[in-house]
């Protein structure tokens, strides 16, 4: 694809490699992301930061990542503080907010949403999560952190074996990643969930169509005995009608540390797209697996910022001036110590 000037709606309008290309970007970013250089690169340029929906990494990491290549942030959070609240539409407010933004990115509660702003958008739209939907960047930082994992591993992506748990129905990472581990080769899945929270059956068609293996089950233990990667998720109670109905599920596929030992193969890669939930009632990624050097939570968090200044980068055109427009950084540097 061309990234020029393009929205980031879907992983559907991604071919393989258009992520490869996005992962070799990345790549290029990893000096910046670590403070060992700074560039201006996007020196005056704006991007207006729009999240009708709580967020604390998407929001953060995308404001970081744009404050990284040298440009300026702006940003609404929550409906209340935008006039989407006396009845503006999303159009409207698209035409208003790209007159002050080179790149929009944004969060909110409904399907679709985002590609209905994105129409009506004089500027790029990147989707930080649209409802139960699609949230694209964050299956392209996961699948960049599988792909560094198993590379330590001198593996690839092609011929991975994953196990992906929880509320699959809701959750919007899950339906994304599902999509991108499709364009890959030699692909099995492991879907655990209960029968309600099922990943919905288009998108496991969609990845049967593709070549991917597809197992089912709603009992974790033996399912996540052969897997190189298990990627946990929330109950996401949020797309629930009452914070009853999503009791019923929280809690039922906890992962920790004498589980992860009795039952994963050694090494096995431990993600989840966070935040988790560490409440005593959900717990799903128990805190006694912190110590753990397969669990690549916090891995993912920092390839989040790699992921979207690429995107920031090709979708703005800019990455061939990136080191143009660098200097080493001047403060003392923590990471580097
Ligand atoms: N992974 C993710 O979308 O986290 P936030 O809700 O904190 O943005």
């Amino acid at each position: 694809m061309n990234f020029t000037g393009a929205h980031i709606l879907s992983i559907s309008q991604f071919q393989r490699h258009d992520v490869e290309q996005i992962f070799s970007v990345a790549d290029q970013m990893e000096p910046y992301a670590l403070r060992k250089r700074v560039t201006r690169v996007l020196e005056g340029a704006i991007l207006g930061n729009m999240f009708f929906e709580a967020s604390t990494r998407t929001r953060v990491s995308f404001g970081s990542a744009f404050n990284l290549l040298g440009g300026e942030v702006r940003e609404t959070a929550g409906f209340e503080s935008s006039a989407l609240v006396k009845g503006e539409s999303l159009q409207d407010t698209a035409r208003v907010l790209s007159g002050f933004s080179d790149v929009i990115c944004m969060r909110h509660p409904q399907q679709g949403s985002v590609a209905d702003f994105a129409a009506a958008s004089r500027v790029p739209v990147m989707n930080g999560g649209d409802g139960a939907n699609e949230h694209p960047t964050q299956a392209l930082l996961d699948l960049y952190t599988i792909a560094r994992e198993l590379q330590a591993k001198g593996r690839t992506i092609d011929g991975l074996r994953i196990a992906m748990i929880g509320d699959l129905r809701h959750g919007r990472t899950v339906h994304s990643l599902s999509k991108l581990l499709s364009l890959f080769s030699n692909i099995q899945v492991t879907l655990i969930s209960p029968k309600e929270l099922a990943l919905p059956d288009a998108i496991i068609d969609e990845m049967r169509a593709a070549g991917v293996t597809v197992s089912v089950s709603d009992e974790l233990n033996n399912s996540i005995a052969n897997v190189d990667i298990v990627y946990s998720t929330r109950i996401q109670e949020e797309r629930f009608t009452s914070k009853a109905e999503a009791d019923l599920y929280r809690g039922k596929f906890r992962l920790n540390q004498a589980i992860y030992t009795q039952y994963c193969e050694p090494n096995t890669v431990i993600m989840h797209p966070l935040p988790r939930d560490s409440r005593s009632d959900a717990n799903e990624l128990d805190c006694d697996l912190d110590n753990n050097p397969n669990l690549a939570i916090f891995r993912q968090t920092d390839n989040g910022l790699l992921i979207r200044m690429a995107l920031f980068a090709l979708v703005l055109d800019v990455v061939d001036k990136v080191d143009q427009f660098a200097h080493d950084v001047r403060w003392y540097n923590s990471r580097q110590q």
